[in-house]
């Protein structure tokens, strides 16, 4: 397998799980139930690429207001308004009454400043204004082909409801996508612990291990040397 140039993901710990970072031009489902981080992890992920890598980015939000991820990142020691400004990043977010508009809404944006990395958060909330499940996988293969043509290295985040065991809510994403990584957050004894695994890269030798994260002030931390104790 001959080795390519890897798009470093900025958080710590995640390049050394993936086999060096993320394929270039590649999608990868970020999947886990609420609150396990997807949100901060592609935060990061856009806020060191334009930062340390000059690739500009594009965030897509389908449910969580742009001012309310703003203000956890500027917590989490990211303040994006600067990279705003220099059009280096762009934060969307999509409007729910223009379903069909999603297509030319993502292109437009990357175009816009030419990105090269993606967020879509989440596509689980689809199901929020599409009811039709074949009408919503038919959306995510479109997506997911949008962001391939345009040569993104993107991030699409899945949301799962606690206790289940599949990947994605609606069965499809993991198909679409050549990498999946899985944060989870289950209970050890008397505590609930952080966990991240890197389910499939295509491509790529990666880690098989659990690993333990952190989410702290500067963002997501994950510890490559370390294997998570799981029940
Ligand atoms: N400064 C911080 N230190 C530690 N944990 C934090 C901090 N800020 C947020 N969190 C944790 O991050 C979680 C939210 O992360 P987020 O990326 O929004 O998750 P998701 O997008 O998966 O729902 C919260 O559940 C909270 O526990
Ligand atoms: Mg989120």
């Amino acid at each position: 397998m001959p080795t390519c140039e890897r798009t470093k993901t900025g958080v710590p710990g995640l390049d050394e799980i993936t086999g060096g970072g993320f394929i270039p031009k590649n999608l990868v489902l970020l999947t886990g139930t609420a609150g396990t981080g997807k949100t901060t992890v592609s935060t990061q992920f856009l806020y060191e690429g334009a930062k340390k890598y000059n690739e500009p980015g594009v965030y897509v939000t389908f449910e969580e207001p742009i001012d309310s991820i703003k203000s956890s990142c500027v917590n989490h020691g990211m303040d994006f308004t600067e990279l705003e400004e220099q059009g280096k990043i762009i934060f969307v977010k999509y409007d729910p009454f223009h379903i069909e508009d999603i297509y030319e809404l993502i292109e437009t944006n990357i175009k816009k400043i030419d990105a090269k990395r993606v967020v879509i958060d989440s596509i689980s909330a689809l199901g929020l204004y599409v009811k039709e499940t074949s009408e919503i996988r038919r959306m995510i293969f479109n997506i997911s082909f949008l962001l391939r043509r345009l040569n993104c290295s993107s991030i699409l985040i899945s949301e799962i409801p606690p206790q289940q065991s599949a990947l994605s809510r609606f069965g499809v994403e993991e198909f679409v996508t050549d990498n999946v990584i899985v944060l989870y957050y289950s209970r050890v004894d008397s505590q609930f612990a952080r966990s991240v695994t890197v389910w499939k890269m295509r491509g790529s030798s990666h880690s098989s291990k659990m690993h333990p994260y952190k989410i702290t002030e500067k963002g997501v931390v994950i510890y490559p040397e370390e294997e998570a104790i799981v029940k």
